[in-house]
């Protein structure tokens, strides 16, 4: 879309909602943020950007994204930063996975320039709904849908993008216990694994609640060809020190390429500490783990930053992993460093909403 007819319509809530929401309690995901953007694709062209209260929307009961899965969404932080700005965090890399999404599944591309300044002036005018409590950030959720009123197998011809906020605390509030999956399979070689669409979690929701019964808070998954090598956890990518070296499944078509991933990568490199991204089967963590080489585990996301984890459970085995961490808390302390702006951004991270 030409930059010089990309304007953003904004039609400002009558009454702010904030003073309803309990900050110092916070629950994931369930109070939203005053505004909402919403632009819809239509005769080949992005169309109406428009800030809008946030509101339900009205949906014909035929749209094909309801039918046929053509729904895709990102999820990414602001953080109120030291000096009272807020910035979005890798922005650009968002933007990035969710066009890889969209082409994946014949969807209309968001341009640059709707998802960024979209996201920024939607953040900027909803920006006292940016948490102050460390730990805690402003969650957002950029969606997309197929929204032709068709019911008959072809990509539609129509879309909406929306994105909204919600001010959200840490998403595990402690270390996390584990169960490696060996009845089901996440995503399968060749498979669409590697995107963020709705329908890759799903069949997820399952297996989370049978495990929560168990007393597990998320799902370790393993590859589908021979339920051998970890893949990553249902909402994180996975991580693994053994000695000093730390090993992380490599980026593949049956993983997401996690924003928070590419982050932990870079931080431990520029430690100087030894990373290796290739395949690591459960039966090399536990004998690792026998022989007491087997020192941290960790899981990375958006919403979970890095999390410990406290036990893996795989076929009746449980692992416990030692109380002492070292990369963990170094991981985290500089992750939320540049994240709240308590260093300059070395790597470009951040993109200030209100300059
Ligand atoms: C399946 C899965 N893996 C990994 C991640 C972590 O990705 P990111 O660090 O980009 O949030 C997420 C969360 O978005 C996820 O849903």
């Amino acid at each position: 879309m030409p930059a010089t007819t990309f304007s953003i319509e904004i039609e400002r809530c009558k009454q702010s909602r904030i003073h309803e929401v309990d900050f110092e309690h916070l629950v994931f995901g369930k109070e939203m943020s005053d505004h909402m953007l919403v632009a819809d694709f239509k005769d080949g062209t992005w169309q109406s950007i428009r800030i809008v209260p946030y509101q339900p929307l009205v949906l014909n009961p035929a749209v094909s994204g309801l039918h046929y899965g053509q729904a895709i969404f990102e999820g990414m932080k602001a953080y109120r930063l030291q000096n009272g700005k807020i910035a979005i965090f890798r922005i650009k890399d968002h933007w990035e996975r969710m066009n890889l999404s969209a082409r994946r599944l014949c969807m209309a591309e968001i341009p640059e320039e709707i998802f960024v300044e979209g996201m920024k002036q939607l953040v900027a005018l909803d920006k006292a709904w940016v948490p102050k409590q460390e730990g805690s950030a402003l969650y957002i959720r950029p969606l997309m849908f197929a929204t032709d009123i068709y019911i008959g197998m072809k990509p539609s011809d129509s879309y909406r993008f929306i994105i909204f906020t919600c001010p959200a605390p840490p998403y595990y509030s402690g270390a996390v216990h584990t169960k490696v999956i060996t009845q089901y399979v996440r995503a399968c070689p060749l498979g669409v694994g590697y995107i963020k669409m709705a329908g890759n979690y799903a069949p997820t929701l399952l297996i989370a609640k049978q495990i929560r019964a168990e007393g597990f808070h998320v799902a370790l998954w393993l590859d589908a060809k021979e339920r051998k090598y970890i893949e990553e956890f249902s909402t994180m990518n996975a991580f693994f020190r053994i000695d000093d070296t730390v090993i992380t499944p490599p980026a593949s078509k049956t993983i997401l390429n996690g924003v928070t991933r590419r982050s932990v990568i870079q931080l431990l490199k520029d430690e100087g500490i030894k990373v290796e991204e290739r395949p690591i089967s459960i039966d090399e963590i536990i004998e690792a783990h026998k022989k007491g080489r087997l020192r941290e585990a960790f899981g990375t996301g958006t919403a979970a930053s890095v999390s410990p984890v406290a036990r893996i459970h795989y076929e009746g085995i449980d692992i416990y992993l030692p109380e002492e961490q070292e990369y963990i808390p170094m991981l985290r302390e500089k992750l939320d460093a540049i994240r709240y702006g308590k260093v300059s951004d070395p790597y470009g991270w951040l993109t200030i909403v209100d300059a």
